[in-house]
């Protein structure tokens, strides 16, 4: 690409002028091959105007996410919580993008005590006294996409589910701090599961997150645990989701195979999860939905 020439990130700006000194970096740096260090692929680096579309989705998701947490009450179905997002989103001008997203049936997942994730919510699934629940919504605004979920605690709660609770939510806080702009996407997960494995929970290894904006599920994905200096580079532009989903008892995980979507912790223990939409920035990064 030529210096004059207009930039590959489509901000319609010279190359000259926007990613050149960028990819002068990034060439300078020896990937090793033997720590899976990858060059990250620039269809998942953003330019200005993906990171506002982006950002104006995690406006709408966290509105969203505000609303169903205020109403998980005890009695409450999760059914009802569902289609209060979905016309909340739809008013806002966005879409559910959870909804017939690979056949899914509904427009959140709502994932109660040993659901690990992926929870379907049903007029049968009522909220009660003592429950703990993940709701996890993602909003689609002209096709860009911001993912991100909370747990919620239904009443009194035991001091075991409440402690899963904040040591699940520190496990992110901790796995964001290790987001940095040239520092290698591995540093997440070693911070995510050093502090599970401190705690005595274990971390699930199955599902993680993922890049996320121009797409649902993007590039990289991201494990919850794992080795500093690993796995793929984090470059200025880049948008992931930090998920990290921890287990009381063993990190192993089921698939229900009626309705081939809810997952649960094999032994039935408690698992909690809390999720981001992160930039990576130049300096650090910036929450674009929580
Ligand atoms: N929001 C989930 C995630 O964090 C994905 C849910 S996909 C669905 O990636 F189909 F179950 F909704
Ligand atoms: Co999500
Ligand atoms: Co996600």
């Amino acid at each position: 690409m030529s210096r004059n020439d207009l930039c590959w990130c489509g901000s319609g700006k010279k190359y000259k002028k926007c990613h050149e000194a960028f990819d002068e970096r990034l060439d300078e740096i020896k990937f090793d091959f033997f720590k899976g260090q990858v060059r990250p692929p620039k269809k998942i680096i953003n330019n200005k105007e993906d990171i506002e579309a982006i950002r104006a989705a995690g406006v709408i998701n966290d509105g969203a996410l505000d609303l169903a947490v205020s109403m998980a009450k005890p009695g409450v179905s999760t059914y009802e919580i569902d289609k209060a997002v979905h016309d909340y989103i739809m008013d806002a001008g966005g879409y559910p993008s959870c909804l017939d997203y690979e056949g899914f049936p509904k427009s959140i997942c709502i994932s109660i005590n040993d659901v690990v994730c992926h929870g379907i919510p049903s007029k049968k699934t009522v909220l009660k006294e003592g429950d703990i629940a993940n709701i996890d919504i993602t909003t689609t605004l002209n096709g860009y996409y911001a993912d991100a979920s909370r747990m919620v605690m239904i009443g009194e709660v035991s001091p075991e589910a409440e402690r899963l609770v904040r040591v699940t939510k520190e496990c992110m806080e901790l796995g964001i701090a290790a987001v940095k702009p040239w520092h290698f996407l591995g540093d997440v997960g070693a911070a995510c599961g050093a502090h599970a494995h401190k705690n005595g929970y274990s971390v699930v290894t199955d599902l993680g997150g993922h890049g996320v904006g121009k797409d649902f599920h993007l590039e990289p994905f991201v494990p919850h645990v794992g080795q500093v200096g690993t796995g793929m580079l984090l470059v200025p532009g880049m948008t992931l989701t930090v998920e990290p989903m921890i287990n009381e008892g063993s990190y192993h995980v089921v698939v229900d195979q009626g309705d081939g979507w809810t997952v649960r912790t094999k032994d039935h223990k408690l698992s909690a999860q809390w999720e981001k939409t992160i930039l990576v920035t130049e300096t650090g990064t910036e929450v674009l939905s929580s």
